[in-house]
């Protein structure tokens, strides 16, 4: 049997030009984005430090695309109003950065969004078996968090079919998003391990035509079915 789903391209904005964020905003949007990647960083759990939810709200009104809020901070439950009433969408936290992890994906769901958990390259995927049940997403780091425009880890992508396979048996309304390293080149492979939700940071801001970039990741997607 054959599954084919639509995918959706979510440009990381780590990787776009910070003095004109909105425009760059609009023009992925412009080019087909589905969903807008915002990195959030505490220079704690990732050794680099970027926006807070003060930006968040501004890039609210720079577009109508979902904002998928990836937090690589420690103890996110204490900005996680923040992040709701800065216009956050979906709201993604770390694994290793939330000691009760059931207490933090319940007040993102209380609050009427959708919650993700990650995992780094690292952490077994046994330890959100749990709490799949619960959530809306599950993020796979195929980077070491804390950069864009690093390579893709080849080891993840036995990871990324595990995870699709456990979603499929145990909690089939998740959506399964792999992060770092994405290119119009590995798109197709990532996507056959599974992948509903494809971030990309450098290889779209870094590329000359965010249109044709945008356009030759999802013609190759297009072409990508899941055998189950
Ligand atoms: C890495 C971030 C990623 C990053 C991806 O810590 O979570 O979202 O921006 O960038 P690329 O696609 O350049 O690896
Ligand atoms: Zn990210």
């Amino acid at each position: 049997m054959y599954e084919n789903i639509m995918r959706k391209i979510a440009p990381s904005i780590l990787s776009a030009d910070g003095r004109r964020l909105g425009q760059e905003i609009a023009a992925v949007e412009a080019a087909g984005a589905d969903w807008i990647h915002v990195d959030v960083m505490d220079g704690h759990f990732v050794p680099n430090l970027t926006i807070g939810p003060g930006l968040v709200a501004s890039l609210r009104k720079a577009t109508k695309l979902p904002l998928d809020v990836h937090l690589m901070i420690e103890d996110p439950d204490r900005y996680i109003d923040a992040f709701v009433q800065a216009g956050a969408d979906w709201l993604t936290v770390h694994v290793e950065a939330s000691i009760h992890l059931h207490r933090t994906v319940s007040l993102i769901r209380e609050r009427g969004i959708r919650a993700g958990v990650s995992l780094n390259p690292a952490t077994p995927l046994s330890l959100v078996e749990p709490i799949l049940p619960e959530v809306d997403l599950l993020l796979i780091m195929s980077v070491n968090p804390g950069f864009g425009g690093q390579k893709f880890i080849e080891g993840t992508l036995p990871k990324i079919r595990q995870a699709k396979e456990l979603i499929r048996a145990t909690a089939p309304q998740v959506l399964l998003e792999v992060d770092g390293g994405v290119t119009v080149k590995n798109i197709r492979a990532i996507a056959d391990a599974g992948a509903d939700v494809l971030v990309a940071g450098a290889a779209i801001f870094g590329s000359n035509d965010y249109g044709a970039t945008i356009g030759a990741m999802r013609d190759t997607l297009s072409r990508s079915v899941i055998v189950v």
